[in-house]
């Protein structure tokens, strides 16, 4: 298994490029079942993610052409197969993406039931009982979801929890349903928006993404459009995180700061300069130690769970007492417990972490536990003094488009040990 090599303690400085957002590629991809003709997608990253959920559109019969600049074509109208197998699901459970479109578009769907995973228990019965309304007969098959319809119908959905997936599933479904449908407390996420921009141009009816409530008039068919994903919120936060924690100044174009809110103030208040253009954000810490800075983590336009971990190790050579409360996942501080193998100061009770900002790290080896987990270890190493080796790194990759290259071009002392044994 690959492992990153890291030699920190350098003054991060310079400009990097945002991909696109992953978990805006991700149900994009997934609509393009709904349409009887081609969908072209525009700003892919090239990410692991991406590939899986590619290969499962190929294994149900779907043409997918991957072209230049990451433009990949769904060609949605040779479905042949409505089956995501586990052997794909376990290693991705967005790909739970499938079910509504499948669904709505084919009338049956069999999507092996995510099981485990490193961060929470993540159950889909939010997804489950929303296509149920819809009036779907839902059963669980030998680990299997197995999902029948005729043409599913419009309802009025109240969402117990905020679900980022689960709202993009039913909203999914419902543009090829009979009727309205109308989903409550749903996922105000930017990758919502998206996915709603993208349906829209292939001929649905969606109003009100972004807000907690989502209309969607139903239509008899989509077709496909050209669509350009949005810039990823989540890795133009972690470019910036790693400007601030080495003290350093770090521009991220080709983003969307509207996107950031949450995660730029958190950045004011440790202590960065941060500056924006329509798109672009830049941090400069003027070589300075940041200011440690609670976090709580909340739906969006909350702070981001997916931006917590990264805050973490920011916090750990912080001045100061920081709390993190992590209120989506139960279990999202595997982090932690790495981030002491490098010398931080923390302790855990429950959702609460409280670290105590320590001067300096120093590097270790360490392991990756998960995505966001992963960006997290890979801050630390930028500034920790010495050498960290940062292992599992195939989480990375999941996420991240090449990230050791992005953070070479900022002066980051970091390379790709390829197939070292962890
Ligand atoms: N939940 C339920 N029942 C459901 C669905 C969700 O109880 O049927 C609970 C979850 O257990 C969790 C909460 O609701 O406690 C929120 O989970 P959500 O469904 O919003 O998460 P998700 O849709 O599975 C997406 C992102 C995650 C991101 C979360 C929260 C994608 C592909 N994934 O996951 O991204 O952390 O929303 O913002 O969009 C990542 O990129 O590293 C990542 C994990």
């Amino acid at each position: 298994m690959d492992k990153l090599h890291i030699s920190g303690g350098i003054r991060l400085s310079g400009e990097v490029r945002a991909s696109g957002a992953k978990n805006a590629s991700l149900p994009i991809l997934a609509a393009g079942l709904l349409a009887d003709t081609p969908l072209t997608i525009g700003n892919v990253p090239h990410l692991h993610d991406v590939t899986t959920m590619i290969e499962l559109l190929g294994r149900m019969g779907v043409g997918v052409t991957v072209g230049e600049g990451m433009h990949v074509e769904v060609n949605g109208g040779r479905l042949t197969t409505p089956i995501a197998p586990y052997e794909l699901v376990k290693t991705m459970r967005a790909s739970i993406l499938v079910l509504g479109p499948l669904l709505a578009r084919h009338g049956e769907a069999l999507v092996s039931l995510p099981g485990g995973c490193a961060i929470g228990e993540r159950p889909v019965n939010l997804h489950i009982t929303g296509l149920e309304a819809m009036g779907a007969e839902i059963g669980v098959e030998s680990g299997y979801i197995h999902a029948k319809a005729g043409r599913l119908k419009g309802a009025r959905i109240v969402l117990d929890t905020v679900t980022v997936t689960g709202t993009e599933n039913l909203m999914m479904a419902a543009t090829l349903a009979e009727g309205r449908t109308v989903i409550e407390n749903a996922a105000r996420e930017p990758e919502v928006v998206d996915l709603a921009g993208c349906l829209n141009a292939m001929g649905a009816a969606v109003s009100g993404a972004g807000t907690d409530t989502i209309v969607i008039d139903g239509r008899e068919r989509l077709g496909g459009c050209e669509y350009d994903v949005l810039p990823d919120r989540i890795e133009t936060g972690t470019f910036l995180v790693a400007g601030a924690i080495t003290g350093g100044r770090v521009r991220v174009r080709s983003t969307r700061p509207d996107h950031l809110d949450a995660v730029l103030a958190k950045l004011r208040e440790a202590g960065a300069t941060v500056e924006t253009g329509p798109d672009w954000a830049s941090v400069d810490m003027h070589g300075k130690r940041p200011v440690a800075v609670d976090i709580r983590t909340a739906p969006y336009p909350g702070f981001p769970t997916d931006m917590q971990a990264q805050f973490a190790a920011l916090d750990s050579v912080a001045d100061g007492v920081a709390t993190i409360v992590e209120t989506i996942f139960e279990n999202r501080f595997m982090h932690m417990l790495e981030l002491r193998r490098l010398g931080a100061e923390l302790r855990i009770e429950g959702h609460t972490a409280v670290i105590q900002g320590v001067p300096r790290l120093s590097g270790a080896p360490v392991m990756a536990t998960d995505l966001r987990a992963s960006a997290s270890l890979v801050l630390a190493g930028l500034v920790a003094e010495g050498v960290t080796d940062v292992q599992r790194i195939y989480h990375i990759d999941r996420g991240y488009e090449c990230i050791e290259a992005k953070l070479r071009q900022l002066g980051a002392s970091i390379r790709r040990i390829p197939g070292a044994r962890t």
